[in-house]
């Protein structure tokens, strides 16, 4: 069994040793994409819908006859997709059957700081907790995962992490392609290292953390997808601990950004490649002719490293990913409106606070996390301005939990249009600026900090994180 996977792997690359075996046109595209299921819920009498989780441990077979060990929710790996629709209570039951302690993090979720799931809400071995909040913001691709401090990237890495879609009014009314599995596809995209006998390498640490040399996509191996429509939605999650994706077609077809992670934009951004960095999500339309074959790949991002650094350690490396195989007659889609939702600008004016964060080595400025300090305390529903940047030549993001931001400004230019809309995670090119405007929420504590952090799995667990409490105003 062992040694089919060290086959598979050498067949395929040449030179196991130089890493990246999904290199274009070295990936047969042999097996079917595996679709998350949809979580089973219950909605009670007073309209709360509860979904049950239990992290557990199992074995998986990404190549057949190869036990590897995972982790997953409900199932070996990864984990069910929550639906959830705007305005719905929800009531979420996790269990933790592992034999260690976890958390379970609803990244982009604007929730109160106790059902966040971050470090402090950590769930011990065959201990449950039981969040519930009330969904309060738009239509938009999401996703959960655990937040214990310092082992972040080996729980998600050994498989545990699942997607949340939000529904809305505005999202129903444009007809968008929204069949789950058939023309709305989830894609979470995770690069792998297997050891020589199969099992996940993780607990990496170093310049970016671990780079994997196999790509998964909602967990297969060589997936590809039968596509029954002519126009078919991505929602595309760069589920991987460390890797950056440029996501493009092999033929470089033009595709419409419909979303970005907060959000849908306010109209169909087209475009031919889009830069997504750990923890970001992009939902795009992509067009299809009858029979016809396209692949998803990702080539090199631009970094913005210093040509001192290379780009390639760092992960910038050209991947097959998904293949398209369209059938021979597709059901025409409703045809994409030209405008998609409005969004309100957020404006620098209305800021009461600025803030500037400087990531520097491993530290936030110029402190490691540390769970026993409040970095910063911000007021309910108040408007602040952060800027945001990266002064070290290495790759580096910043994720802001609770809210959803703007991007005002990137250097001394506006954003382009995939930072346009609601963002929660933001690739930073070292030495650019980053202005990002967001809108706290009503919800305060003042003991239950949510966190700010590199969103690179490695350089978080290596303590690039910080934290904040939303407090009343009178109290600050
Ligand atoms: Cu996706 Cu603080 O996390
Ligand atoms: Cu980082």
């Amino acid at each position: 069994a062992l040694a089919a996977l060290t086959i598979a792997l050498a067949g395929c690359s040449g030179d196991r040793g130089a890493g990246v075996i999904n290199t274009v046109g070295t990936v047969d595209f042999s097996n079917p994409l595996l679709i998350p299921p949809l979580a089973p819920s219950t909605v009670a009498a007073d309209g709360t819908r509860s979904f049950d989780l239990t992290a557990q441990a199992d074995t998986t077979q990404f190549t057949p006859g190869v036990d590897t060990e995972t982790w997953g929710y409900d199932q070996g790996f990864l984990g069910p997709t929550l639906v959830m629709d705007r305005g719905e209570h929800v009531q979420m039951n996790v269990t933790n059957t592992l034999a260690e302690a976890t958390t379970v993090h609803w990244h982009g979720m604007r929730l109160p700081a106790r059902m966040d799931g971050g470090p402090h809400q950590l769930l011990a071995p065959d201990a449950s907790w039981h969040p519930d909040w009330t969904i309060d913001q738009p239509a938009s691709t999401l996703w959960y995962h655990p937040h214990v401090s310092g082992q972040t990237e080996h729980q998600v890495e050994m498989g545990l992490a699942g997607m949340i879609i939000l529904h809305d009014d505005a999202e129903r009314a444009l007809d968008l392609p929204s069949t789950y599995g058939v023309d709305d596809i989830p894609v979470m995209v995770q690069d792998r290292r297997f050891d020589e006998n199969g099992q996940m390498v993780t607990d990496v640490r170093g310049f970016i953390g671990p780079l994997g040399d196999q790509m998964l996509v909602n967990g297969t191996v060589d997936p590809f997808l039968d596509v029954t429509t002519d126009v078919v939605r991505l929602r595309l999650l760069n589920a991987s601990a460390s890797r950056v994706y440029n996501f493009a077609f092999n033929d470089e077809r033009s595709f419409d950004l419909i979303g970005t992670d907060g959000g849908l934009l306010r109209s169909p951004a087209p475009m031919t490649g889009i830069r997504l960095s750990p923890g970001e999500r992009a939902e795009v339309l992509v067009r299809m002719v009858p029979g016809e074959t396209v692949t998803l790949r990702s080539t090199p991002p631009d970094l913005g490293l210093k040509p001192t650094v290379s780009e390639q350690n760092a992960g910038a490396d050209t991947l097959d990913v998904l293949e398209l195989r369209a059938a021979g007659t597709l059901t025409a889609e409703a045809v994409t409106p030209s405008s998609l939702v409005p969004m309100q600008k957020l404006s620098a004016s209305d800021a009461s606070q600025k803030r500037s964060f400087v990531l520097n080595g491993y530290n936030i400025n110029n402190k490691l996390m540390d769970m026993g300090r409040i970095d910063e305390t911000v007021e309910a529903n108040s408007t602040e301005v952060w800027t945001v940047e990266n002064t070290m030549p290495m790759p580096h993001n910043f994720h802001v939990h609770a809210v959803q931001f703007q991007v005002l400004r990137v250097g001394s230019a506006p954003p382009p249009p995939e930072l346009a809309g609601w963002k929660d995670t933001i690739y930073l090119e070292p030495g650019v600026r980053y202005e990002l405007i967001m809108q706290f929420g009503p919800y305060t504590d003042p003991n239950s900090p949510y966190m700010y952090h590199c969103h690179l799995l490695a350089h978080e667990d290596a303590g690039m994180m910080g934290q904040f409490v939303v407090v009343k105003p009178e109290t600050q």
